[in-house]
C-alpha cells in the first residue's frame, strides 16, 4: 500500500508534493520519490528508506521550480525497496513519469512484451511497465497522454491506482484507478490526486470520489473524469469533514499517544446526529430500506485484524438484540470456503480505511452470491463504502498509527447501532429499550476518559514486564476478542510473541504454556452480568496462578473476588457487559504502545507493516 499524490496549479510543486508524502507516509515508508516538468523537461529523484531520505537528496541535488508533480511513498511489492525500485517510474525516453499502487497482475507478461520490443527494464517492479507503455501508446494517439493512459489501463489486469506526467504535456496531471483509492482535491487555479484526503487537506477540503475503472485528468482549472474508453463518468464531491490539525500530532509525541486519547471523542462524534428527538435511531446514511433489514435471515461480518475482532465483539450484541444469526469471518478466509450466501444475507464489511483488499475482494464474492453489503468505514471516498449497498461511517477522524486504537471502538459502536436499527425496524425491540441501549451508549465516551485518566499504573507495567518472553491475553464472552486485540497490538507494536485465547481453552492444550513468571493478562467479566462467567474467569486465574504465571487482571470497579489472585490488577468503571469492550480495550492499547516505546520500535510505523493492505 503506497502513498501517492499529484499537483497541477500556480504554486511550487515540489513544496506541496513533498508535505502531502509526509501526511501520507503512514500508507508505507520503504522509498520515496518525486517527478515535475519544468522547461518541457522531466526531473526525477528518488530514494530508499524513508521520506527524510528523500528531503535530504532534494537538498544536495533540488530540483528546477515547477507547477505540475507527483510524489511516491512506497510499500513494496515488487522489488526490493531500494532506489530502482523506489517510484516514480519514468519511460526509456525519460519523457514520461508515472507512480503506482497496488499490484498489476499481468505485469510479467507486458514486460516479456516490452523486453522482446528492445524496451531497457532497469528495475523489478511490476510498476515500471507501465511508463513504457504509456510511452508506447503516446504515438498511437497522438501524444495524448490521457488517451494514452486509458489504452494502457485497458491491458492492464489487477489493482492499481496509476498517476503520470509528460514531459511534452506540461500542464496536466492524469490519474487511474481500479481497486486501489484515489480521490482528487479541487482547489481554486489548482488541482491535486492522492491516495487519500489529509494530503491536499490543508488546501482544500473540496474533494471527489473517483469510482472503479476511472481515468481522471487534472489541470489548474479543470477535472475532467472519463471511464477507461473515454466516456465521460458520474463523480461524486464530498466537503472533508476534517481539517489538516486533525491530521497531525496535535502536541502528543505519536500518532498513536493522540489517537488513544481522542477514542472518547471518537464514540461520541460515531454517536452524533444517529438519534433522532424522540431517542429513537436514524441511520439515514445507511441507504438499505426497512423491508430489505426486515427479510435479512442471516448476518456475515468480514473483515481482517482489529477490524476482524469488531466484529467478533458485535456478534454477542447483533444476536442478543436481534435474534438473527451472526458469523464473523476473516476476509481473507472468506471466499475461499464457499460460504453459503444469498439475496437475504447482510454482510457487514468492516474496516478503518476501506481499501483493504482481502475485505473488498470478499465483500465483492458475496455481492457476486446476491448479499447485500453494508460498509463501517472510516474513511469518507474509499473503495469499499462505495461498492457498497450501504455504508455506516466511523467519525473517529484519521487514523494514522498502524496499530488501529480508536477505528475498534469506533466500529464496535457503529456495529451496535447496526444491531440496534436492526431490532427497531423488526421490531425485537421496543423504543424504550433501544433508547436505554442508546443511552448506555452515550455514557461510554466519559468512562472511556476515566481509563485514559488512570492508564499510569499500566504504563509501568509494560516496564515491569519489557523483558517477558511472551505474554499471553485470556478473556470470555465479549473479553474474548479483547483478550485477541490486546495480543495483536502487543505482536505489531512490541514484536512480542503474543496470543490471546478464549480463557474456557486453556485446559484443552494452551495451559501447558504456563510455566514460572510468564504474564497471563486477563480480561474479566462483570460480576453483574452472567454470574457464571464471572465464576469461572476467577477459577481461570487460579489455575494459570497454580502453575506459575503472573496475572494482570483487568476487572470493574468493586469486583474483588478477584482482586485475591491479581499479581496486578487494571480497574476499568463499571458499565453494562456489552460495553465493557469499549473501556477494557483501552488499558491494553496503552500497555502495548508503552512496551514498544521502551523497547525503542517505531510505535507509529511498526516494522513490516502499513496502514492498509490493498494488496491480497
Ligand atoms: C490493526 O492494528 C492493524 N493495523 C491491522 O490488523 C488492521 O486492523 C487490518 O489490516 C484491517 O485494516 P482496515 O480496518 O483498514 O480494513
Amino acid at each position: 500500500m503506497c502513498g501517492i499524490v499529484g499537483y497541477v496549479g500556480e504554486k511550487q510543486a515540489l513544496e506541496i508534493v513533498v508535505a502531502g508524502l509526509r501526511r501520507l507516509e503512514y500508507r508505507g515508508y520503504d522509498s520515496a520519490g518525486v517527478a515535475v516538468v519544468a522547461d518541457r523537461e522531466l526531473h526525477t529523484r528518488k530514494k530508499a528508506g524513508k521520506l527524510a531520505n528523500l528531503e535530504v537528496l532534494l537538498g544536495t541535488d533540488p530540483l528546477p521550480g515547477s507547477t505540475i508533480g507527483i510524489g511516491h511513498t512506497r510499500w513494496a511489492t515488487h522489488g526490493v525497496p531500494n532506489d530502482l525500485n523506489a517510484h516514480p517510474h519514468t519511460s526509456a525516453d525519460g519523457r514520461v513519469a508515472i507512480i503506482h499502487n497496488g499490484i498489476i497482475e499481468n505485469f510479467a507478461e507486458l514486460r516479456d512484451d516490452l523486453i522482446a520490443n528492445g524496451v531497457p527494464i532497469t528495475s523489478d517492479t511490476d510498476s515500471e511497465v507501465v511508463a513504457h507503455l504509456l510511452a508506447a501508446a503516446l504515438p498511437v494517439h497522438d501524444g495524448d497522454l490521457p488517451e494514452a493512459m486509458r489504452s494502457v489501463c485497458r491491458l492492464l489486469e489487477g489493482a492499481f491506482t496509476l498517476v503520470a506526467i509528460n514531459a511534452d504535456q506540461p500542464d496536466l496531471v492524469v490519474g487511474a484507478r481500479r481497486n486501489s483509492p484515489l480521490v482528487v482535491g479541487v482547489g481554486d487555479g489548482e488541482n491535486f490526486m492522492a491516495s487519500d484526503v489529509s494530503a491536499f487537506i490543508a488546501h482544500t477540503r473540496e474533494a471527489i470520489e473517483l469510482g472503479q475503472d476511472q481515468v481522471v485528468v487534472l489541470t489548474r482549472d479543470s477535472v475532467t473524469v472519463t471511464d477507461f474508453f473515454g466516456e465521460p463518468a458520474p463523480v461524486t464531491p464530498f466537503t472533508v469533514t476534517w481539517d489538516a490539525s486533525a491530521a497531525e500530532k496535535g502536541g502528543y509525541d505519536l500518532f498513536m499517544l493522540k489517537e488513544i486519547a481522542e477514542q472518547p471523542k471518537a464514540v461520541a462524534d460515531t454517536l452524533l446526529g444517529r438519534i433522532d428527538r424522540s431517542g429513537s435511531l436514524q441511520l439515514d446514511d445507511m441507504r438499505l430500506s426497512d423491508a430489505e433489514l426486515r427479510a435479512v435471515s442471516k448476518v456475515i461480518i468480514i473483515a481482517c485484524g482489529t477490524a476482524y475482532h469488531a466484529g467478533m465483539v458485535a456478534k454477542y450484541a447483533i444476536e442478543h438484540w436481534t435474534r438473527i444469526p451472526c458469523e464473523v469471518e476473516l476476509a481473507s478466509e472468506f471466499r475461499y470456503r464457499d460460504p453459503i450466501v444469498d439475496p437475504r444475507t447482510l454482510i457487514i464489511a468492516i474496516s478503518q480505511s476501506g481499501e483493504t483488499m482481502d475485505t473488498l475482494m470478499a465483500m465483492r464474492h458475496a455481492r457476486e452470491q446476491g448479499a447485500k453489503v453494508l460498509a463501517i468505514c472510516n474513511t469518507q471516498g474509499a473503495t469499499i463504502p462505495r461498492e457498497s449497498d450501504a455504508a455506516l461511517y466511523t467519525y473517529a477522524g484519521p487514523e494514522i498509527a498502524v496499530a488501529s486504537t480508536k477505528a475498534f471502538l469506533t466500529q464496535i459502536v457503529a456495529c451496535y447501532l447496526v444491531a440496534l436499527y436492526l431490532a427497531q425496524v423488526r421490531g425485537n425491540k421496543f423504543p424504550d429499550e433501544i433508547r436505554a441501549i442508546i443511552a448506555e451508549l452515550a455514557d461510554m465516551p466519559s468512562l472511556v476518559d476515566l481509563v485514559l485518566d488512570t492508564a499510569e499504573p499500566v504504563r509501568r507495567l509494560a516496564h515491569l514486564f519489557a523483558d517477558a518472553r511472551s505474554v499471553l491475553f485470556i478473556g470470555r464472552h465479549v473479553g474474548f476478542p479483547v483478550a485477541l486485540e490486546g495480543a495483536l497490538k502487543l505482536k505489531e507494536l512490541a514484536y512480542m510473541h503474543a496470543e490471546g485465547f478464549a480463557a474456557g481453552e486453556l485446559k484443552h492444550g494452551p495451559i501447558a504454556l504456563i510455566e514460572d513468571g510468564l504474564p497471563v493478562i486477563v480480561v474479566a467479566p462483570s460480576p453483574r452480568g452472567r454470574s457464571v462467567l464471572h465464576e469461572k474467569i476467577v477459577s481461570n486465574i487460579q489455575e494459570v496462578r497454580a502453575r506459575g504465571a503472573v496475572t494482570i487482571v483487568i476487572a470493574e470497579e468493586g469486583d474483588e473476588a478477584v482482586a485475591a489472585y491479581a499479581d496486578h490488577i487494571i480497574r476499568v468503571p463499571q458499565c453494562p457487559t456489552l460495553m465493557q469492550p469499549l473501556v477494557s480495550t483501552v488499558p491494553l492499547q496503552v500497555f502495548a504502545c508503552e512496551m514498544a516505546t521502551v523497547k525503542g520500535h517505531d510505535v507509529d510505523q511498526p516494522r513490516n507493516l502499513a496502514k492498509s493492505v490493498t494488496v491480497e
